[in-house]
């Protein structure tokens, strides 16, 4: 991650944001009103935005001026208000795609989350084009909504998977990732190569670009769960060269239940549907159903036009506070978190990869997760423990669950501190 401070940057004028160049967390924590309230007697600390991260005035206003104002139906009404309620959608759309670096709005598809996009093209994409003895090629880092959806349609299509392994820092072995595609007994095999940006459960970030690269060579498409890096790094679609990017709204300070596809044009265009109903169509009769054009072809129903406008609002946010900005504070909030954190006689830090974006997984001897978890809860502070939604990942490490510390940009040093003072009261209290 860079440290420069002006990519992206906010003009001054942005309403609710600072100029890239301060950043003044203290400021930026005012405008998210969930972090001012005490947790049993005591001020939050909120370390579980890979979980799902608090949301800006930004985005509540957004959200609660089209409740309030401009409620309508999308596409549809021919009233001022549907016409308000739609131009607001569409813009959305824009700034996720402006937020995301796709050429053109129509490459972006509104999803419920990371976990529909993923299935969108698993059922949309991969499945047209496996047959049995076909493979699907992940990698041993990967949350279960970018495992989950390969093996359904692997079952579906008599195709199998390929997981290209972990090292002992939890990182890829990328030259495994690129000898399983060069291998000769996979030649034409494998169709997608679906990998992670940032592990949501060691934070490894993994090199995308030399992936893309490597499975296009071998004419395998890719897909990226995007859904950890979105919310903390600078990225750009184009850049990375990848065929399918997937976001989650909730994880980016938007409402739950939105995300986005971004997909290259071509290939949406030759994609079938992935749900049927209303709006995603040019014309119905019993006979035969023509289809919208992308991006609607794939988004049938009513769309959760409410999230949408608040994940735009979200990217929004994000663009004007500078998104290379948000990185570099981060990563000061990781180095300081490490060292603390490894200061602690018999706490293990697992994921040490060497490109890490800001999560802590951690055990301590002798106390499960779930007791870290519940204690510091009693401290105000909020972290998560279990399996992440990743058992291949614990199970690299012969470990059933860690507790996890994961930061985002409204994240402080004296959090970071608070954290360490809360582990070694558990230390204490299970000793
Ligand atoms: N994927 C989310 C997490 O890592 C839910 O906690």
């Amino acid at each position: 991650m860079g440290t420069s401070l002006t990519t992206d940057s906010a003009p001054a004028s942005s309403p609710g944001v600072l100029p890239a160049t301060a950043y003044d967390v203290e400021r930026i924590r005012a405008e998210f009103p969930a972090l001012a309230q005490e947790i049993h007697g005591k001020p939050l600390v909120y370390l579980d935005s890979a979980a799902t991260a608090q949301k800006p005035r930004a985005v509540l206003d957004a959200v609660a001026r089209f409740n309030e104002r401009d409620c309508a139906n999308v596409h549809r009404g021919v009233y001022l208000m549907a016409a308000r309620a739609t131009a607001s959608y569409e813009e959305a759309r824009k700034s996720v795609q402006r937020f995301v670096g796709a050429e053109s709005s129509s490459e972006i598809v509104f999803t419920r989350g990371t976990t529909e996009a993923i299935n969108l093209v698993a059922q949309s994409f991969a499945r047209p084009r496996l047959a049995p003895g076909d493979a699907v090629l992940i990698t041993g880092l990967e949350h279960h909504s970018n495992i989950v959806p390969w093996q359904l349609v692997c079952e579906q299509t008599g195709a199998h998977l390929l997981v290209a392994p972990l090292d002992g820092r939890g990182q890829v072995v990328i030259e495994e990732f690129e000898r399983m595609l060069a291998d000769p007994s996979n030649s034409g095999r494998i169709k997608l190569a679906a990998f992670s940006h940032i592990s949501n459960a060691l934070g490894t970030i993994n090199p995308v670009e030399r992936m893309v690269a490597a499975a296009h060579r071998h004419g395998v498409a890719t897909l990226i769960d995007g859904a950890q890096a979105a919310p903390h790094m600078p990225f750009d679609v184009g850049a990375i060269g990848c065929d399918f990017y997937a976001i989650s709204g909730h994880k980016v300070f938007a409402p739950t239940g939105i995300g986005a596809l971004y997909a290259k044009g071509k290939h949406l265009a030759s994609m079938p549907p992935y749900h049927g109903g209303g709006e995603m169509i040019r014309s119905v009769t019993f006979e035969k159903t023509t289809y919208a054009e992308p991006p609607h072809k794939f988004e049938a129903g009513t769309p959760n036009i409410s999230g949408a406008i608040g994940l735009g609002a979200a990217v929004e946010y994000m663009m004007a506070l500078g998104r290379e900005a948000i990185a570099a504070h981060e990563a000061r909030l990781l180095a300081k978190a490490t060292e603390a954190l490894a200061a602690i006689p018999g706490l293990d830090i697992w994921g040490r990869a060497e490109n890490k974006a800001a999560v802590v997984s951690f055990t301590l001897d002798g106390v499960h997760p779930h007791d870290i978890g519940t204690f510091l809860d009693g401290e105000g502070i909020a972290v998560r423990a279990g399996h992440h939604c990743a058992q291949p990942v614990m199970d690299h490490f012969n470990l059933a669950a860690t507790a996890r510390a994961s930061f985002a940009l409204y994240n402080t040093e004296a959090e970071v501190e608070a954290l360490a003072e809360g582990i070694r009261k558990v230390q204490e209290f299970f000793s």
